[in-house]
């Protein structure tokens, strides 16, 4: 055993595969110890009554990322860092923008430099939305040299979707260079008629940007996403699942041994439509807009049908999707100067709350067994990633990135407690059992008591390793393998 600088003592050890009662040993960054009892460390942190539980992994974050409309996802790297620790992340995967036109070289440089400026641990999509031959054959292979192994695509929003055309060189392109695509699955032109429509009517206020893009626009593009990743035989995941008949054609699809994963967030089991019907005395039906966010939130009934396939597997990761826009302000949820849901920036924050909503809503409701959590939070992302095993668990030779969590505790949320840049929380008033009360970064005290420690410029880049295209990074269907 290496000489343990620091020890964590008497916690609850929760990791995806069991509950034990056991001390942590820490040196050089690293878990190199776990006993029942460690004698002799430098420092001692004593757990008694905790949980102790690998620090979040965040694999869909919008932090400093300009958006197609022009304006930028107001969290910095530095703002994002103290909101994800507050809530119990230590390492994110955020995305490099390519605008159509445009190479996606000419990005990486600088978004490595601001994402070097934060507190996280973290990697980068990069996101396609012109694939030439030149970004994919010349540039391609350059990004994914630096460690950089997923693509993010589109099937909707004006200046970024792809037509099926333009998916499938994508996929043939990530196939060859052994990437992994991540895919926001709408039908663009459906939504665009849908739009017409509603605006035709009068019909403007945010609540109809849920009537905009229903379910089926979202079931439509999943299945055709699939469909042609199956075609090509590349590995995919679906971003944001927001509804079980989405689910539902990801796990026909595993069922016949495709390749696809689904990630849900938060929102699909918290929010639902009827909270961009909300109105107040200052801002009217505008109020909804600090709801909007793609694809929209659904009924409430909806919420333990997203429980279920969480349960049955098939939606096996929980990010947040991270998009902070301010309700006020230049680039706020008002910077158009208008009313028109079709011009409201989707987008909402959630990096803070990601942890403790889903450990409240999920372990504290008995809907999931705590593993369960972890799995959903830390341990899939960082396999899904490859960043597994160095994130995600907390085992000998993993890095030091660990929730303290106290299981009991039961906190209001509030915009202040988010510690991120926006001026308010969709999750404003709720109430949750189970609170992070202190967060290591590799060893390091990095928040305790709402408070963060961390410097800037102290976040590191994960650099990450190929796919392998038959069970990428041992991931089969249905399950992750170690
Ligand atoms: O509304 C959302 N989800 N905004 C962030 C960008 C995206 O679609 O993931
Ligand atoms: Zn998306
Ligand atoms: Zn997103």
């Amino acid at each position: 055993m290496s000489e343990v600088e620091l020890a964590i003592r008497g916690g609850m050890i929760v990791t995806a595969d069991g509950m034990r009662r056991a001390d942590v040993g820490i040196a050089g960054g690293r878990v190199v110890a776990l006993a029942e009892r460690i004698e002799g460390a430098a420092q001692v942190i004593e757990a008694d009554g905790l949980w102790v539980m690998p620090g979040g992994v965040d694999t869909h974050c919008h932090i400093e990322e300009p958006n197609a409309a022009g304006g930028l996802s107001e969290e910095s790297f530095i703002t994002a860092s103290r909101a994800a620790f507050a809530g119990g992340t230590t390492s994110t995967v955020s995305f490099i923008p390519q605008w159509k036109g445009h190479g996606i070289l000419e990005r990486a440089d600088d978004y490595a430099r601001r994402a070097a400026t934060g507190m996280l641990d973290h990697s980068f999509h990069q996101i396609i939305t012109d694939p030439t031959d030149e970004v994919l054959e010349r540039e391609l292979p350059q990004v994914v040299a630096r460690g950089i192994r997923s693509l993010k695509v589109f099937l909707t929003y004006d200046a970024v979707h792809l037509s099926d055309a333009e998916y499938l060189r994508v996929l043939r392109a990530a196939r060859k260079h052994q990437c992994l695509v991540h895919v926001h699955c709408e039908n663009y032109d459906a939504i665009k008629w849908r739009i017409e429509a509603l605006l035709a009517a009068g019909l403007t206020a945010p609540k109809y940007h849920a009537w905009a893009r229903p379910p089926v626009v979202e079931r439509e593009a999943t299945h055709r996403a699939i469909a042609l990743a199956e075609l090509v035989d590349q590995p995919i995941q679906v971003f944001h699942v927001s509804c079980a008949e989405v689910a539902e054609e990801i796990a026909a699809a595993q069922a016949r041994g495709v390749k696809v994963w689904g990630e849900t967030c938060p929102q699909y089991v918290t929010l639902t439509a009827d909270d961009m019907a909300r109105t107040s005395a200052k801002d009217g039906a505008f109020e909804g807009a600090k709801f909007i966010c793609s694809p929209a939130p659904r009924g409430a009934d909806e919420h333990e049908r997203v429980w279920d396939m969480i349960r049955r597997g098939v939606l096996d990761v929980v990010s947040s999707d991270h998009c902070a826009y301010s309700f006020e302000g230049p680039n706020g949820k008002r910077q158009n100067g208008t009313d028109r849901f079709d011009r409201i920036p989707n987008g909402i924050p959630g990096i803070t709350a990601r942890l403790p909503l889903m450990f409240s809503e999920g372990v504290s409701k008995g809907r999931i067994t705590p593993e369960h959590f972890v799995r959903l939070v830390a341990t899939n992302p960082a396999k899904m990633l490859g960043l597994w095993p160095r994130k995600g668990g907390i085992h000998v030779g993993a890095d030091a990135d660990i929730a303290l969590w106290d299981p009991q505790r039961k906190r209001t949320l509030t915009n202040a407690m988010m510690q991120h840049v926006a001026d308010y929380t969709p999750y404003e008033g709720m109430e949750v059992t189970g609170w992070p009360v202190r967060v290591l970064r590799r060893g390091e005290s990095v928040m305790e008591n709402d408070q963060v420690t961390a410097q800037p410029g102290t976040g590191q880049f994960l650099p990450r390793a190929p796919y392998d295209m038959i069970a990428p990074r041992g991931i089969t269907p249905n399950g992750f393998a170690d």
